[in-house]
Protein backbone atom coordinates (compact mmCIF):
# COMPACT_ATOMS: atom_id res chain seq x y z
CA UNK A 1 0.00 0.00 0.00
CA UNK A 2 1.27 3.58 -0.49
CA UNK A 3 2.17 5.70 2.35
CA UNK A 4 1.12 9.01 1.56
CA UNK A 5 -1.78 11.58 2.39
CA UNK A 6 -4.52 9.31 1.56
CA UNK A 7 -3.09 6.09 3.95
CA UNK A 8 -2.72 8.59 6.85
CA UNK A 9 -6.38 9.67 6.63
CA UNK A 10 -7.50 5.94 6.44
CA UNK A 11 -5.18 5.24 9.61
CA UNK A 12 -6.73 8.61 11.67
CA UNK A 13 -10.53 7.22 10.33
CA UNK A 14 -9.66 3.51 11.85
CA UNK A 15 -8.14 5.68 15.32
CA UNK A 16 -11.82 7.63 15.61
CA UNK A 17 -9.57 10.77 15.00
CA UNK A 18 -10.97 12.15 12.06
CA UNK A 19 -13.84 14.65 11.43
CA UNK A 20 -15.44 14.48 8.02
CA UNK A 21 -17.74 17.25 6.80
CA UNK A 22 -20.20 16.98 4.82
CA UNK A 23 -21.95 20.09 5.03
CA UNK A 24 -20.69 22.82 2.04
CA UNK A 25 -17.78 25.12 3.07
CA UNK A 26 -17.43 28.56 2.07
CA UNK A 27 -13.81 29.34 1.45
CA UNK A 28 -13.88 32.22 3.40
CA UNK A 29 -13.30 32.20 7.06
CA UNK A 30 -15.59 29.13 7.58
CA UNK A 31 -12.53 26.71 7.86
CA UNK A 32 -11.10 28.25 9.94
CA UNK A 33 -13.71 29.13 12.77
CA UNK A 34 -14.68 25.26 12.33
CA UNK A 35 -10.52 24.41 13.50
CA UNK A 36 -11.32 26.94 16.68
CA UNK A 37 -13.96 25.27 17.58
CA UNK A 38 -12.74 21.77 17.86
CA UNK A 39 -8.98 22.20 18.76
CA UNK A 40 -9.34 22.97 22.43
CA UNK A 41 -6.32 22.29 24.69
CA UNK A 42 -5.97 18.52 23.19
CA UNK A 43 -5.98 19.38 19.42
CA UNK A 44 -8.93 18.16 18.67
CA UNK A 45 -9.67 15.86 15.55
CA UNK A 46 -8.24 16.14 11.93
CA UNK A 47 -10.73 17.35 9.56
CA UNK A 48 -11.48 16.43 5.93
CA UNK A 49 -13.93 18.86 4.71
CA UNK A 50 -15.65 17.11 1.90
CA UNK A 51 -17.84 19.74 0.42
CA UNK A 52 -16.07 23.43 -0.62
CA UNK A 53 -18.07 25.57 -2.35
CA UNK A 54 -17.40 26.06 -6.42
CA UNK A 55 -14.71 23.31 -5.70
CA UNK A 56 -16.33 20.18 -6.83
CA UNK A 57 -14.53 17.24 -6.65
CA UNK A 58 -12.12 18.63 -4.39
CA UNK A 59 -11.57 18.25 -0.93
CA UNK A 60 -9.73 19.70 2.36
CA UNK A 61 -7.58 17.95 5.20
CA UNK A 62 -6.37 20.18 7.72
CA UNK A 63 -5.35 19.88 12.01
CA UNK A 64 -3.57 16.62 10.55
CA UNK A 65 -0.51 16.96 13.50
CA UNK A 66 -2.30 18.42 16.22
CA UNK A 67 -1.54 16.70 19.27
CA UNK A 68 1.33 14.22 20.21
CA UNK A 69 -0.81 11.55 19.21
CA UNK A 70 -1.23 12.16 15.89
CA UNK A 71 2.28 12.91 15.38
CA UNK A 72 3.43 9.49 16.56
CA UNK A 73 0.54 7.82 14.45
CA UNK A 74 2.60 9.73 11.35
CA UNK A 75 5.98 8.70 12.47
CA UNK A 76 4.63 5.18 13.35
CA UNK A 77 5.88 4.94 16.86
CA UNK A 78 4.96 5.49 20.43
CA UNK A 79 4.01 8.97 22.02
CA UNK A 80 6.71 8.15 24.27
CA UNK A 81 8.91 7.24 21.45
CA UNK A 82 8.54 10.93 19.65
CA UNK A 83 11.86 12.00 20.75
CA UNK A 84 13.77 9.21 20.14
CA UNK A 85 12.57 8.20 17.01
CA UNK A 86 13.24 11.71 15.88
CA UNK A 87 16.90 11.73 16.55
CA UNK A 88 17.72 8.05 15.50
CA UNK A 89 16.29 8.86 11.99
CA UNK A 90 18.21 12.56 11.39
CA UNK A 91 20.88 11.49 9.76
CA UNK A 92 20.09 8.04 9.21
CA UNK A 93 16.94 8.12 6.43
CA UNK A 94 16.42 6.71 2.91
CA UNK A 95 17.30 7.55 -0.23
CA UNK A 96 14.73 8.79 -2.15
CA UNK A 97 13.77 6.50 -5.26
CA UNK A 98 12.07 6.87 -8.80
CA UNK A 99 8.42 5.97 -9.24
CA UNK A 100 8.11 3.36 -12.16
CA UNK A 101 5.15 4.33 -14.22
CA UNK A 102 2.70 6.95 -14.18
CA UNK A 103 3.27 9.02 -11.03
CA UNK A 104 -0.52 9.35 -9.26
CA UNK A 105 0.47 13.26 -8.69
CA UNK A 106 0.08 13.28 -12.40
CA UNK A 107 -2.99 11.92 -13.66
CA UNK A 108 -4.14 14.95 -14.58
CA UNK A 109 -2.44 17.88 -16.13
CA UNK A 110 -2.78 22.10 -16.70
CA UNK A 111 -0.43 23.17 -18.56
CA UNK A 112 -1.68 26.56 -19.97
CA UNK A 113 -1.69 29.35 -17.71
CA UNK A 114 -3.30 28.07 -15.25
CA UNK A 115 -5.56 29.72 -12.74
CA UNK A 116 -4.51 28.98 -9.24
CA UNK A 117 -7.67 30.35 -7.07
CA UNK A 118 -10.43 28.44 -9.47
CA UNK A 119 -7.98 25.31 -9.54
CA UNK A 120 -6.90 25.20 -5.76
CA UNK A 121 -9.39 25.57 -2.90
CA UNK A 122 -6.82 27.81 -0.65
CA UNK A 123 -8.97 29.00 1.90
CA UNK A 124 -9.27 33.24 3.52
CA UNK A 125 -7.80 32.06 7.00
CA UNK A 126 -8.39 35.08 9.37
CA UNK A 127 -10.57 38.34 9.12
CA UNK A 128 -8.21 41.11 7.85
CA UNK A 129 -5.65 38.70 5.59
CA UNK A 130 -4.80 40.07 2.30
CA UNK A 131 -5.67 36.89 0.32
CA UNK A 132 -6.22 33.01 0.10
CA UNK A 133 -3.15 31.11 1.02
CA UNK A 134 -1.85 28.06 0.85
CA UNK A 135 -0.07 27.09 4.55
CA UNK A 136 1.26 23.72 4.20
CA UNK A 137 3.08 23.77 0.97
CA UNK A 138 6.06 21.96 0.31
CA UNK A 139 8.82 23.94 -1.70
CA UNK A 140 11.47 22.11 -3.54
CA UNK A 141 14.27 23.47 -5.37
CA UNK A 142 17.81 22.35 -6.29
CA UNK A 143 21.37 23.84 -5.09
CA UNK A 144 22.67 25.06 -8.37
CA UNK A 145 26.26 23.97 -7.31
CA UNK A 146 25.61 20.53 -6.31
CA UNK A 147 22.36 19.28 -7.81
CA UNK A 148 20.99 18.31 -4.29
CA UNK A 149 17.34 18.76 -3.81
CA UNK A 150 15.52 20.48 -0.98
CA UNK A 151 12.26 21.01 0.26
CA UNK A 152 10.61 23.97 2.85
CA UNK A 153 7.24 24.61 4.16
CA UNK A 154 6.35 28.33 2.93
CA UNK A 155 3.29 30.20 3.05
CA UNK A 156 2.25 31.04 -0.60
CA UNK A 157 -0.62 33.91 -1.52
CA UNK A 158 -2.41 33.30 -4.48
CA UNK A 159 -2.27 36.65 -6.26
CA UNK A 160 -4.09 36.65 -9.74
CA UNK A 161 -4.08 33.76 -12.29
CA UNK A 162 -0.67 32.14 -11.95
CA UNK A 163 1.35 33.96 -9.79
CA UNK A 164 1.87 33.31 -6.02
CA UNK A 165 4.16 35.45 -3.43
CA UNK A 166 6.14 32.75 -1.43
CA UNK A 167 7.77 34.26 1.97
CA UNK A 168 11.11 32.70 1.75
CA UNK A 169 13.18 33.52 5.01
CA UNK A 170 14.66 30.38 6.19
CA UNK A 171 17.48 28.39 4.50
CA UNK A 172 17.95 26.86 2.19
CA UNK A 173 15.88 27.94 -0.37
CA UNK A 174 16.15 31.32 0.36
CA UNK A 175 19.76 30.71 -0.43
CA UNK A 176 19.37 29.52 -3.51
CA UNK A 177 17.09 32.02 -4.96
CA UNK A 178 19.57 34.85 -3.18
CA UNK A 179 22.41 32.99 -5.67
CA UNK A 180 20.25 33.08 -8.61
CA UNK A 181 18.73 36.23 -8.30
CA UNK A 182 22.71 37.84 -8.13
CA UNK A 183 22.98 36.05 -11.06
CA UNK A 184 19.63 37.57 -12.67
CA UNK A 185 18.58 33.99 -13.35
CA UNK A 186 15.20 32.83 -12.19
CA UNK A 187 14.69 29.25 -10.01
CA UNK A 188 13.19 26.65 -11.23
CA UNK A 189 10.83 24.93 -8.62
CA UNK A 190 8.17 22.96 -7.78
CA UNK A 191 4.92 22.97 -4.86
CA UNK A 192 4.14 19.58 -3.51
CA UNK A 193 0.56 19.70 -1.48
CA UNK A 194 -0.59 17.20 -0.33
CA UNK A 195 2.28 15.25 1.11
CA UNK A 196 2.33 12.61 3.87
CA UNK A 197 2.36 14.55 7.25
CA UNK A 198 5.44 13.27 8.19
CA UNK A 199 7.18 14.32 4.93
CA UNK A 200 6.04 18.10 6.01
CA UNK A 201 7.76 17.92 9.46
CA UNK A 202 10.78 16.67 7.61
CA UNK A 203 10.28 20.01 5.23
CA UNK A 204 9.97 22.18 8.35
CA UNK A 205 13.39 20.94 10.06
CA UNK A 206 16.27 23.24 9.53
CA UNK A 207 18.96 21.40 7.36
CA UNK A 208 21.89 20.28 9.94
CA UNK A 209 25.82 19.16 8.99
CA UNK A 210 25.43 15.54 8.53
CA UNK A 211 21.63 15.25 7.05
CA UNK A 212 21.73 14.20 3.10
CA UNK A 213 19.03 16.75 2.65
CA UNK A 214 15.47 17.12 3.74
CA UNK A 215 13.89 14.48 0.51
CA UNK A 216 16.16 12.11 2.38
CA UNK A 217 14.25 12.84 5.70
CA UNK A 218 10.92 13.49 4.24
CA UNK A 219 11.16 9.27 3.23
CA UNK A 220 12.59 8.11 6.75
CA UNK A 221 10.32 9.86 8.89
CA UNK A 222 7.45 8.75 6.79
CA UNK A 223 9.07 5.16 6.78
CA UNK A 224 9.83 4.43 3.09
CA UNK A 225 12.21 5.69 0.94
CA UNK A 226 10.27 8.54 -0.59
CA UNK A 227 8.99 8.39 -4.41
CA UNK A 228 9.66 10.96 -6.61
CA UNK A 229 8.97 11.25 -10.40
CA UNK A 230 10.18 14.48 -12.84
CA UNK A 231 8.08 16.90 -13.25
CA UNK A 232 6.35 18.13 -16.60
CA UNK A 233 8.12 21.31 -17.30
CA UNK A 234 10.55 22.01 -14.61
CA UNK A 235 14.05 20.12 -13.90
CA UNK A 236 12.70 18.89 -10.49
CA UNK A 237 11.89 15.55 -9.19
CA UNK A 238 8.33 15.88 -7.28
CA UNK A 239 6.70 13.43 -4.44
CA UNK A 240 4.76 11.24 -6.87
CA UNK A 241 2.11 10.52 -4.45
CA UNK A 242 1.33 14.60 -3.89
CA UNK A 243 -1.97 15.78 -4.44
CA UNK A 244 -1.16 18.63 -5.87
CA UNK A 245 1.85 20.04 -7.45
CA UNK A 246 2.36 23.40 -8.98
CA UNK A 247 5.41 24.17 -11.27
CA UNK A 248 7.30 27.37 -12.03
CA UNK A 249 9.87 29.38 -11.80
CA UNK A 250 10.69 32.20 -8.90
CA UNK A 251 11.36 35.13 -10.89
CA UNK A 252 14.31 37.01 -10.28
CA UNK A 253 14.39 40.83 -8.74
CA UNK A 254 10.06 40.71 -8.41
CA UNK A 255 8.57 41.73 -4.84
CA UNK A 256 4.81 41.84 -4.24
CA UNK A 257 3.03 42.62 -0.73
CA UNK A 258 2.86 39.62 1.23
CA UNK A 259 0.07 39.79 4.16
CA UNK A 260 -1.50 41.16 6.15
CA UNK A 261 -1.91 37.69 6.80
CA UNK A 262 -2.71 36.06 10.64
CA UNK A 263 0.41 33.78 11.27
CA UNK A 264 1.44 30.98 13.74
CA UNK A 265 2.50 33.28 16.22
CA UNK A 266 -1.35 34.83 16.64
CA UNK A 267 -0.43 38.28 15.12
CA UNK A 268 -0.78 39.72 11.50
CA UNK A 269 2.38 39.69 9.70
CA UNK A 270 3.57 41.69 6.67
CA UNK A 271 6.51 41.33 4.12
CA UNK A 272 7.69 42.25 0.25
CA UNK A 273 8.06 38.65 -0.63
CA UNK A 274 9.20 36.94 -3.66
CA UNK A 275 6.92 35.93 -6.96
CA UNK A 276 6.54 32.25 -8.38
CA UNK A 277 4.91 32.31 -11.99
CA UNK A 278 3.19 28.69 -12.18
CA UNK A 279 3.81 26.96 -15.27
CA UNK A 280 1.77 23.69 -14.96
CA UNK A 281 -0.58 22.15 -12.13
CA UNK A 282 -0.54 18.65 -12.08
CA UNK A 283 -2.77 16.58 -9.41
CA UNK A 284 -4.08 13.22 -8.73
CA UNK A 285 -8.43 12.79 -9.24
CA UNK A 286 -10.11 14.02 -6.63
CA UNK A 287 -7.36 15.88 -5.07
CA UNK A 288 -7.17 16.35 -1.19
CA UNK A 289 -5.40 19.97 -0.64
CA UNK A 290 -3.92 19.79 3.34
CA UNK A 291 -3.34 22.86 5.24
CA UNK A 292 -1.81 24.10 8.63
CA UNK A 293 -4.53 26.13 10.14
CA UNK A 294 -2.08 29.42 11.59
CA UNK A 295 -1.93 30.03 15.17
CA UNK A 296 -3.13 25.91 15.24
CA UNK A 297 -1.74 22.88 17.37
CA UNK A 298 -0.20 21.41 14.06
CA UNK A 299 2.57 24.19 13.65
CA UNK A 300 3.38 23.81 17.31
CA UNK A 301 3.81 20.20 17.34
CA UNK A 302 5.74 19.69 14.39
CA UNK A 303 8.35 22.44 15.53
CA UNK A 304 8.83 21.42 18.90
CA UNK A 305 9.21 17.67 18.29
CA UNK A 306 12.33 18.32 16.34
CA UNK A 307 13.38 21.62 18.51
CA UNK A 308 12.23 19.60 21.76
CA UNK A 309 14.61 16.79 20.68
CA UNK A 310 17.56 18.63 19.45
CA UNK A 311 17.28 20.95 22.57
CA UNK A 312 17.25 17.93 25.16
CA UNK A 313 20.39 16.10 23.26
CA UNK A 314 22.47 19.23 23.63
CA UNK A 315 21.49 19.99 27.03
CA UNK A 316 22.25 16.51 28.05
CA UNK A 317 25.07 16.36 26.69
CA UNK A 318 26.53 19.56 29.03
CA UNK A 319 24.63 18.48 32.20
CA UNK A 320 23.72 14.79 32.96
CA UNK A 321 20.30 14.59 34.35
CA UNK A 322 18.22 16.70 31.91
CA UNK A 323 15.42 14.34 31.57
CA UNK A 324 13.09 15.73 28.89
CA UNK A 325 11.87 19.26 27.23
CA UNK A 326 8.76 20.22 25.77
CA UNK A 327 6.87 23.09 25.38
CA UNK A 328 3.90 24.91 26.29
CA UNK A 329 1.23 25.73 23.68
CA UNK A 330 0.32 29.37 22.94
CA UNK A 331 3.13 30.64 21.41
CA UNK A 332 5.33 28.34 18.68
CA UNK A 333 8.08 27.16 21.48
CA UNK A 334 8.48 30.64 23.41
CA UNK A 335 7.95 29.16 26.56
CA UNK A 336 9.74 25.67 27.23
CA UNK A 337 9.81 23.27 30.03
CA UNK A 338 12.93 21.28 31.29
CA UNK A 339 12.71 18.18 33.48
CA UNK A 340 15.21 17.50 35.50
CA UNK A 341 16.73 14.72 38.34
CA UNK A 342 16.39 15.24 41.56
CA UNK A 343 20.14 14.91 41.97
CA UNK A 344 21.02 18.53 40.08
CA UNK A 345 21.78 21.14 42.65
CA UNK A 346 20.29 24.77 42.17
CA UNK A 347 23.57 25.85 40.72
CA UNK A 348 23.41 23.42 38.49
CA UNK A 349 20.05 24.21 37.68
CA UNK A 350 21.00 27.92 37.22
CA UNK A 351 23.81 27.03 34.41
CA UNK A 352 20.91 24.85 32.67
CA UNK A 353 18.84 27.85 32.49
CA UNK A 354 21.90 29.95 30.78
CA UNK A 355 22.21 27.25 28.50
CA UNK A 356 19.00 26.56 27.75
CA UNK A 357 18.35 30.33 26.98
CA UNK A 358 21.44 30.81 24.78
CA UNK A 359 20.98 27.85 22.80
CA UNK A 360 18.18 28.26 21.25
CA UNK A 361 16.94 31.48 19.91
CA UNK A 362 13.21 31.15 19.78
CA UNK A 363 13.38 30.14 23.83
CA UNK A 364 11.83 33.07 25.67
CA UNK A 365 10.84 31.39 29.09
CA UNK A 366 12.03 28.36 30.71
CA UNK A 367 10.89 26.26 33.45
CA UNK A 368 12.64 24.19 35.21
CA UNK A 369 10.55 21.43 37.07
CA UNK A 370 10.94 18.32 38.91
CA UNK A 371 10.57 14.79 37.92
CA UNK A 372 7.16 13.79 39.13
CA UNK A 373 5.69 16.89 36.97
CA UNK A 374 4.12 15.63 33.67
CA UNK A 375 5.71 17.92 31.21
CA UNK A 376 3.26 17.61 28.01
CA UNK A 377 0.52 18.76 30.73
CA UNK A 378 0.50 22.69 30.98
CA UNK A 379 -1.93 22.19 34.01
CA UNK A 380 0.45 19.96 35.38
CA UNK A 381 4.26 22.76 34.39
CA UNK A 382 1.41 25.61 36.18
CA UNK A 383 0.86 24.12 39.23
CA UNK A 384 4.71 23.73 40.03
CA UNK A 385 5.86 27.15 39.01
CA UNK A 386 2.24 28.16 41.50
CA UNK A 387 3.27 26.20 43.90
CA UNK A 388 7.60 25.61 44.17
CA UNK A 389 8.46 28.69 42.49
CA UNK A 390 9.16 32.10 44.90
CA UNK A 391 10.60 35.18 42.74
CA UNK A 392 13.38 36.41 44.94
CA UNK A 393 15.12 33.48 44.64
CA UNK A 394 13.89 31.08 41.63
CA UNK A 395 13.95 33.54 38.86
CA UNK A 396 17.11 34.62 36.08
CA UNK A 397 16.66 37.26 33.95
CA UNK A 398 18.89 38.35 31.21
CA UNK A 399 18.18 41.30 29.25
CA UNK A 400 19.14 42.42 25.70
CA UNK A 401 19.17 38.95 24.42
CA UNK A 402 18.44 38.29 20.63
CA UNK A 403 14.75 36.80 20.41
CA UNK A 404 12.64 35.87 17.80
CA UNK A 405 11.24 38.72 15.61
CA UNK A 406 7.73 37.76 15.27
CA UNK A 407 7.64 38.09 19.20
CA UNK A 408 5.97 41.42 18.93
CA UNK A 409 6.97 42.67 22.19
CA UNK A 410 10.84 43.00 21.24
CA UNK A 411 12.60 45.75 19.51
CA UNK A 412 13.62 43.93 16.60
CA UNK A 413 14.10 40.66 17.79
CA UNK A 414 15.97 41.83 20.94
CA UNK A 415 14.05 41.44 24.47
CA UNK A 416 14.73 40.11 27.67
CA UNK A 417 15.08 36.06 28.70
CA UNK A 418 13.67 34.39 31.46
CA UNK A 419 14.30 31.04 33.44
CA UNK A 420 11.95 30.14 36.56
CA UNK A 421 13.73 27.28 38.40
CA UNK A 422 10.64 25.39 39.55
CA UNK A 423 11.64 22.37 41.04
CA UNK A 424 10.90 22.04 45.06
CA UNK A 425 14.24 22.94 46.38
CA UNK A 426 15.91 22.47 48.67
CA UNK A 427 14.37 19.48 50.23
CA UNK A 428 13.47 17.82 46.66
CA UNK A 429 9.97 16.52 45.29
CA UNK A 430 9.59 13.74 47.52
CA UNK A 431 10.27 15.73 50.79
CA UNK A 432 7.21 15.69 52.96
CA UNK A 433 6.57 20.03 52.15
CA UNK A 434 6.10 19.01 48.37
CA UNK A 435 5.10 16.11 48.13
CA UNK A 436 2.29 15.50 45.37
CA UNK A 437 -0.91 13.67 45.54
CA UNK A 438 -0.59 10.39 44.03
CA UNK A 439 -2.46 6.76 43.44
CA UNK A 440 -1.65 3.09 43.67
CA UNK A 441 -0.81 1.99 39.90
CA UNK A 442 -3.88 -1.15 40.09
CA UNK A 443 -6.55 1.98 40.77
CA UNK A 444 -5.42 4.15 38.02
CA UNK A 445 -5.65 0.75 35.71
CA UNK A 446 -8.86 -0.57 36.76
CA UNK A 447 -10.34 3.08 36.12
CA UNK A 448 -9.11 2.76 32.99
CA UNK A 449 -10.80 -0.41 31.92
CA UNK A 450 -13.82 0.43 33.67
CA UNK A 451 -14.14 3.71 31.63
CA UNK A 452 -13.27 1.63 28.46
CA UNK A 453 -16.31 -0.47 29.43
CA UNK A 454 -18.34 2.55 29.90
CA UNK A 455 -17.67 3.74 26.44
CA UNK A 456 -18.39 0.32 24.80
CA UNK A 457 -21.78 -0.03 26.38
CA UNK A 458 -22.59 3.28 24.70
C1 LIG B 1 3.71 25.63 9.55
C2 LIG B 1 5.02 26.19 9.13
C3 LIG B 1 5.05 27.29 8.31
C4 LIG B 1 6.26 27.86 7.90
N1 LIG B 1 6.24 28.93 7.08
C5 LIG B 1 7.42 29.46 6.65
C6 LIG B 1 7.42 30.55 5.76
O1 LIG B 1 6.38 31.06 5.36
N2 LIG B 1 8.62 31.03 5.36
C7 LIG B 1 9.80 30.50 5.77
O2 LIG B 1 10.85 30.97 5.36
N3 LIG B 1 9.83 29.46 6.63
C8 LIG B 1 8.66 28.92 7.08
N4 LIG B 1 8.68 27.86 7.94
C9 LIG B 1 9.95 27.31 8.38
C10 LIG B 1 10.60 26.52 7.26
O3 LIG B 1 9.72 25.53 6.76
C11 LIG B 1 11.85 25.84 7.77
O4 LIG B 1 12.72 26.81 8.27
C12 LIG B 1 12.52 25.07 6.70
O5 LIG B 1 13.63 24.44 7.25
C13 LIG B 1 12.94 25.89 5.51
O6 LIG B 1 13.59 24.99 4.65
P1 LIG B 1 13.94 25.28 3.11
O7 LIG B 1 14.87 26.42 3.06
O8 LIG B 1 14.56 24.00 2.66
O9 LIG B 1 12.72 25.62 2.36
C14 LIG B 1 7.47 27.30 8.36
C15 LIG B 1 7.45 26.18 9.19
C16 LIG B 1 6.25 25.62 9.59
C17 LIG B 1 6.25 24.42 10.49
Amino acid sequence: MNVDLRSYLNKLREKGELLEIGEEINLRYEMTAIFREVSGEQGGPAILFKNIHSHPQKSVAGNLLASRRKMALALGCDVDELRDTYLKKRFNSFDPVLWEGPAPVQENVIDRKPDLLSLIPAPLFHQGDSGHYLTAGALISRDHLTGEQNIGIHRMQLLDKNLMTVFLSNPPLSEYHREAEREGRSLPVAVALGLHPAEMMAAAVPLKKGMKSKMHLAGGLAGRPLPLVKAKTVDILVPALAEIVLEGELLPNVRKPDGPFGESSGYYFHAESPVIEVKTVTFRNEPILSLIPPWGIDTETIISTFSGAELWQELSRLIPGVLDVAFLPGALTFQGVVKVAETLSMQEIRRLIHLALNLDQRLKHVIIVDEDVDIYNPREVLWALATRFQGSRDLVSLEGMKGYVIDPSTENGEGTKMGFDATARPEGPYSDRFRKVALPQEALLKAQAIIEKARHHH
